[in-house]
């Protein structure tokens, strides 16, 4: 029999007693109709022990700060995903902490909005295993389903099928068995290894602590014995070695560590290491814990190593291992959950978190979408709120990582909007992939800076953004006449002009226009390589995109001009007569009518053409040119 959890006083930090209690955490899956909170009610009541209640904003907030500090302790990188006030969306995830002799316990409880996908990855990415629970009385529910698939998704391959209820069915043995038939098949397809099945009641207690013998024909363990006894083996010792490096430690010229917390696996004394990405080795010298020195340490420790030589290591290094290294490369296959209202555009630029680092990637291919329901495979072109994907994904530059098949933590990863910083993704990586052919960066002998001087100026992009009819092609039209009186070389990229070719095969849906701006961006930085003085008029009426445009070339050569005319104005002057058309429902996402502009927040320079005429504002470029740049620019 089960020990009865009991109130305790321990509060042993000695590392032999945290080891003993290591804390399981389960995610608890199911309705209120299934008898959940009956059930939560007598588990933390029967075991007397609620420590902590949550989910108050105070929690919430703790989260956060423990998984941005030291105290990073998540599967995921999860802290976005706990609370996004400037989008109205909190994740309703209760934890409960609870204790017996044999174990400490979290429950984290999803509450029943099937729609949820957020919900349901914040939950899982912190738990063991999943409880799941179900009503004798009735079939496997959709809902049952579609939570193992998200559960399998996030490398969970233990769980309790808790069939309750069993006193409203007399407490039959086949309306037991017909739920665990059903169920068993369906989990293994997915990769659950193992499925406890439990006959109890919530409400009598039969099974959950202890045995009432009203279902005789059960001799497996109770509800309690199986949360005590099950092991935990997510990214435990037996998992390779792996401490993402927050923070070089150097408080004297004598002592050099790096310190972290174990990922997964266990480090001790002497072991050869790897430093990733760099890829040199060495061995472990010292390993300090807050206590001081130890001998070894294990996953969910914080500790400092010192290396045996003097080596390069940064924060967001790896250090790992050298039987079993992490993956370093700069392109991955992964399953993406997306959980922004702003659906997901291949080829835009996100931040994507890891557990140790971050770097700027982009999604360069939807493989498919996941149907939830039935795992099917569907063609996308994108993916909304609470969809799962299978995509490409690739970095600016190479990050050590692991399959999240084989380690959860450093197998995760999050993708973060760089414009709103909201959490827009989180992603489970499936493999590295590496480039198609072995393309290398050439080296040649004349440079930016040789070709710039030859013709005797500073290269830049001069980049004007504004709704369709602001007046973007006459400014720069004028603008280039100006500059060539100047004696400079220039080149105007017009959108309607290069629609015309490079990007003939671009229409005007969101991802289309992101595409178009990244390419766009990509000759304007090869036009600037190659000296000139290039101006952009495109709508390009994301901010994020602008961004990137941005930061392809170096500080001091992008401008961004907002040519600021209000919709009312370009409307009424609707040169091309296109204005008319999508209002009658002729051109459908047409910037300003049914589709948006983001409007510059800080622009280099903001032309008002309701004040100011093309030629006065072609001036005020010309100004800010000089002014930035000096007469020789
Ligand atoms: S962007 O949004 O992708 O940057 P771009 O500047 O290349 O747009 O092209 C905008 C031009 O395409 C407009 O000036 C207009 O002449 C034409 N156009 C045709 N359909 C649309 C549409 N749906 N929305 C905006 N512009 C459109």
């Amino acid at each position: 029999m089960a020990t009865v959890p009991r109130e305790t006083e321990d509060r042993d930090a000695s590392p032999a007693s945290q080891e003993r209690k290591r804390e399981l955490r389960f995610v608890v899956c199911g309705s209120v109709d299934d008898g959940k909170s009956t059930l939560l009610a007598r588990l933390l009541r029967d075991s007397r022990t609620v420590l902590r209640d949550r989910p108050s904003a105070a929690e919430r907030e703790s989260r956060i700060r423990d998984t941005r500090g030291d105290g990073f302790d998540s599967v995921l990188p999860v802290d976005g995903l706990q609370a996004e006030p400037e989008q109205g969306a909190v994740l309703d995830v209760a934890c409960r902490t609870f204790e017996s002799d044999r174990r400490k316990f979290m429950a984290i409880d999803v509450p029943g909005h099937e729609q949820d996908t957020r919900t349901m990855v914040a939950a899982a990415s912190n738990a063991d295993l999943a409880l799941l629970l179900v009503d004798a009385r009735k079939g496997i529910p959709t809902r049952t389903r579609r939570h193992s698939h998200i559960l399998s998704l996030m490398g969970i391959r233990q769980v309790i099928l808790a069939v309750n209820k069993m006193d409203l069915v007399d407490y039959r043995k086949d309306a037991f068995s017909s739920l665990v038939d059903a169920y068993g098949p369906f989990a293994r397809e997915l990769g659950i290894k193992r499925v406890h099945a439990v006959p109890l009641s919530a409400l009598t207690g039969e099974n959950v602590f202890d045995r009432q013998d009203r279902a005789p024909w059960y001799d497996g363990p109770t509800l309690m014995e199986l949360l005590e006894t099950l092991e935990i083996d997510a990214d435990g010792e037996q998992s390779p070695f792996r401490l993402p490096v927050r923070q070089v430690n150097r408080p004297n010229p004598e002592f050099r560590g790096f310190s972290g917390i174990v990922a997964s696996g266990r480090i001790e004394r002497g072991m050869p290491v790897v430093v990733c990405p760099s890829g040199e080795t060495t061995a472990v010298e010292h390993i300090f814990g807050p206590a001081g020195e130890l001998e070894s340490a294990v996953a969910g420790q914080s500790i400092t190593l010192v290396l045996a030589d003097e080596i390069d290591v940064k924060p967001g290094d790896m250090i790992a291992g050298t039987d079993r290294p992490p993956e370093v490369a700069d392109q991955f296959a992964a399953h993406l959950i997306w959980m922004d209202a702003q659906p997901m555009l291949p080829e835009r630029s996100y931040r994507v978190r890891f557990a140790g680092t971050s770097e700027v990637g982009r999604v360069t291919d939807l493989v498919h979408r996941v149907d939830i329901d039935t795992m099917g495979r569907l063609a996308a072109k994108t993916l909304e709120l609470n969809e799962i994907g299978y995509c490409k994904i690739s970095l600016d530059r190479p990050v050590p990582f692991d399959s999240h098949g084989a380690i959860r933590r450093t197998g995760a990863f999050v993708l973060i909007d760089r414009s709103t910083d909201a959490t827009a993704g989180a992603g489970m990586i499936g493999f590295a992939l590496r480039r198609a052919s072995n393309v290398v960066w050439q080296d040649l002998k004349t440079d930016k800076a040789d070709r710039a001087r030859a013709i005797g100026q500073k290269p830049c992009v001069l980049w004007l953004t504004g709704l369709s009819g602001a007046g973007k092609s006459t400014i720069a039209d004028r603008l280039e006449q100006k500059l060539r009186a100047l004696g400079k070389h220039t080149y105007v990229l017009d959108g309607d002009n290069v629609r015309h070719g490079l990007n003939r095969d671009l229409g005007f849906t969101d991802r289309d226009r992101v595409e178009n701006i990244r390419r766009v961006s990509e000759v304007a930085k090869l036009m600037v390589d190659a000296g000139l003085i290039v101006i952009v008029s495109f709508i390009s009426p994301f901010r994020s995109e602008r961004e990137m445009a941005r930061n392809l070339v170096e500080e001091g050569e992008f401008f961004e001009i907002f040519v600021d005319t209000p919709l009312d104005v370009c409307e009424a002057r609707d040169p091309k007569g296109l204005y008319v058309k999508a209002r009658r429902g002729e051109i459908p996402n047409f910037t300003g009518i049914d589709s948006p502009y983001e409007a510059p927040g800080d622009p280099d320079l903001r032309i008002d053409t309701t004040r100011q005429s093309a030629e006065q504002a072609a001036e005020s470029v010309v100004q800010l040119l000089l002014g930035a740049k000096g007469p020789d620019y």
